[in-house]
């Protein structure tokens, strides 16, 4: 006889609604193949009038959380409410009360991850999984934990904001603003409730710090990144690229040093050469470069947003979820190789480095933009003026052989800080050279 088992669910939005939908309609289905019957018990809403895309019977709408994550029926608890201090109480109720948790809230598990994996491993029976939090329906968390086991990871790689990546590529083929286009993005359900999460790249930063805790077993927080979004990415910077052999796309990179067990992990705009699969990954997917030291590299593409990829995710926990209450041992999902790795100095980050700075059309400015760069060991490879609006203006684009982190960010702030500049200094990262 197969087993029944009790679901609860934290919030009924875009991700959750998209889960009650398919384990609702396909109960038969679903049931055979996650290998249980099961029953939704419970769905806490912080408006429980709010009319939604599915029926709810009344009697299993509350408005108070605790009657999901303390309610001694509930085997699993969906967490899908979004938000860090409120979810990460519930979410620590529930896994005390031995309950098995399942999230899709990466901006949770990134504050609170140590804390939470550290109370699930004292009790027994709770367990925590989230594969929705990272890349939507790209099973991301499971290739990194047991498909590629045996590897230790030099570079992880990607696009992980469906957001940002249907912004640019929407922005590159139309010509048009990220403000237009951020509309189609909000209805189409891939925005966090704090759009800026995304604009600015802290999405992402989250994601990324999932990753690197399962790759090197260290949760990074935000303020060990170098983090920034795609707000001052403009149409002519995405021209130039095209024009230059590259695409501009919001990248996550996590480097790491295998032999001084050393990493960095950044967000930020870069340009991607045309030739990189990643580079042709575009509307909402997201794509995920991995080298392992055995494997090589892998890539994982798929929708990184919206309702029914991340349903799929969280359904693909669910199923994990009913195999552990089977008693079925299944690999924890957690980081199983701790390396102690620390993290690199700005210095030890080397990349090349595309500028772009508007200043004052006036003789000599050209060399004096090359002696503050030379002044940082900086080496100009490539350098181009071209007209500005205004005719006492000028833009000035240029790119750079390899430096360090530490030597572009001091000389952004002397370009800042010189009169002839106009702007504060644009610039994205270069990769594959
Ligand atoms: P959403 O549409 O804003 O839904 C949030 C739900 O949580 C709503 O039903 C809301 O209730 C409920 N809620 C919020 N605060 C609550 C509180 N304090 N008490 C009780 N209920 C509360 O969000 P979503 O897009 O589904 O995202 C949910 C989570 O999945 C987030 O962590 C997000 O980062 C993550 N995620 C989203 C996507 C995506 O594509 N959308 C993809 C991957 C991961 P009301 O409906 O009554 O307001
Ligand atoms: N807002 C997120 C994105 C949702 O656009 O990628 C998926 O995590």
């Amino acid at each position: 006889m197969k087993a029944k088992y009790k679901i609860g669910f934290l919030g009924m939005g875009t991700v959750a609604q998209g889960v009650w939908k398919h384990l609702a309609q396909n109960y038969e289905l679903m049931s055979r193949k996650l290998g249980a019957d099961y029953e939704i018990t419970k769905v806490c809403v912080r408006d429980a009038s709010k009319p939604r895309e599915v029926s709810i019977p009344p009697e299993i709408l509350t408005e108070n959380p605790l009657d999901v994550v303390l309610n001694p029926e509930i085997d699993i608890v969906c967490e899908l409410m979004g938000g860090v201090e409120t979810a990460f109480g519930l979410v620590k109720k529930a896994l005390e009360s031995g309950k098995i948790v399942v999230s899709a809230n990466k901006a949770m598990l990134c504050e609170k991850g140590g804390e939470i994996f550290e109370i699930a491993a004292k009790n027994e029976r709770a367990e925590i999984f989230f594969e929705a939090s990272v890349g939507g329906g790209i099973p991301i968390i499971k290739a990194v934990n047991e498909g590629l086991v045996a590897n230790r990871f030099s570079s992880i790689y990607g696009i992980l904001n469906g957001t940002c990546n249907y912004i640019l590529t929407r922005m590159e083929r139309e010509n048009a603003s990220y403000e237009s286009i951020l509309k189609d993005a909000k209805r189409l359900g891939y925005v966090e409730a704090d759009e800026s999460l995304d604009i600015d790249g802290i999405d992402t930063a989250h994601k990324a710090a999932v990753l690197a805790y399962m790759a090197h077993g260290r949760w990074v927080p935000l303020k060990d990144m170098i983090i920034s979004g795609i707000r001052n990415v403009s149409l002519e910077d995405m021209v130039w690229a095209k024009e230059s052999g590259y695409r501009i796309k919001l990248v996550a990179s996590i480097k790491a040093d295998l032999a001084s067990k050393k990493m960095s992990v950044g967000v930020y705009p870069a340009l991607l050469p045309l030739t990189d699969v990643v580079a042709n990954v575009n509307e909402v997917y997201n794509a995920v470069a991995i080298d392992g030291d055995l494997v090589g590299r892998t890539v994982y593409i798929g929708r990184g947003a919206g309702q029914n990829a991340t349903a799929s995710a969280v359904i693909a926990d669910i199923s994990d979820a009913f195999e552990s209450l089977n008693s079925k041992p299944i690999r924890q999902t957690s980081a199983t190789t701790a390396t102690n790795v620390s993290m690199m100095e700005l210095k030890e980050i080397n990349n090349s480095f595309f500028l772009r700075l508007c200043v004052k059309d006036e003789i000599g400015i050209l060399a004096k933009v090359a002696s503050i760069l030379a002044n940082h060991k900086i080496s100009i490879e490539l350098l181009e003026q071209k007209r500005h609006q205004n005719k006492d203006e000028a833009w000035i684009i240029l790119t750079t052989h390899q430096t360090n982190e530490l030597c572009i960010s001091e000389a952004c702030k002397d370009l800042e800080n010189a009169d002839f500049v106009l702007n504060k200094p644009f610039i994205l990262r270069i990769f594959g050279d």
